[in-house]
């Protein structure tokens, strides 16, 4: 692992970056949210009153999330300052907040979304991140968590090459399980995902057949507060 990353220093290229990393699966970098939105939309049937996307960047997956938790207040936080400044010129009708040391405590969530997020949390600071974002859920919550699936090459071939991610870890699942459960979380699913490309829609009906495959590109948990 060489020097974290600021992600202030990617808002420009950002999209152009993943879509260049990611188009031999998909031409439009799009694709990768609404797919991961649409998961949790099918996982999650309370009621969703709130929702916190945690880690949301530039906002690439808010109007998604808008689009599929209609009724719900959504919040975007992050520790780039300059990606929020992207994301609320591109969704001004969201509430995005800073995350740093001052962060107060917040009425809580019903859904917590977090994408691609802790392969760039220091190994030392994961847990102490768990933790707050446990805080934040309401009982009876949903936290999902979207990760890169550290056992498939093409996965590590594009994290390898790609600057932003200069300074990722990639976590196996045991490891983002392991912790969850020390931040007081309790597994509820997981699955790995991004196996079949939209290009072969007669194909995509498979994927949720394939869930337990450590093939996919990413994979996903969903996660309650143990009670
Ligand atoms: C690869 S980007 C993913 C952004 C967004 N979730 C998406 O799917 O497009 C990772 C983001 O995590 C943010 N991040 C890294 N460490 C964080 C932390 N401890 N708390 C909140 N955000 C963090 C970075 O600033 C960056 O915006």
């Amino acid at each position: 692992m060489s020097n974290r990353v600021n992600f202030d220093d990617y808002t420009d290229n950002y999209n152009q970056l993943l879509k260049e990393k990611t188009q031999f699966f998909s031409p439009s970098e799009e694709y990768f949210a609404r797919y991961k939105v649409e998961i949790v939309r099918k996982q999650v049937r309370a009621p969703v009153k709130r929702l916190l996307e945690y880690g949301c960047g530039i906002g690439r997956n808010i109007p998604f999330l808008q689009h599929a938790f209609p009724q719900a207040v959504i919040v975007g936080s992050d520790i780039s300052g300059a990606s929020l400044e992207t994301a609320r010129q591109e969704n001004p009708d969201i509430e995005f907040l800073l995350e740093d040391d001052r962060t107060e405590s917040m009425e809580p969530f019903d859904v917590i979304f977090v994408a691609g997020v802790f392969h760039h949390v220091p190994v030392d600071q994961r847990i102490a991140v768990a933790r707050k974002i446990a805080g934040r859920l309401a009982a009876g919550g949903s936290l999902f968590v979207f990760e890169h699936n550290p056992y498939n090459p093409v996965t590590r071939r594009i994290v390898s090459t790609c600057p932003y991610d200069d300074d990722a870890v990639l976590l196996k699942p045991s490891e983002m399980l392991g912790i969850l459960r020390a931040a007081g979380f309790r597994m509820e699913r997981r699955s790995y995902c991004l196996f079949i490309p939209p290009s072969l829609p007669a194909l995509t009906s498979l994927e949720p057949h394939l869930g337990w495959l450590p093939l996919g590109g990413q994979y996903w948990v969903q996660a309650s507060l143990a009670p």
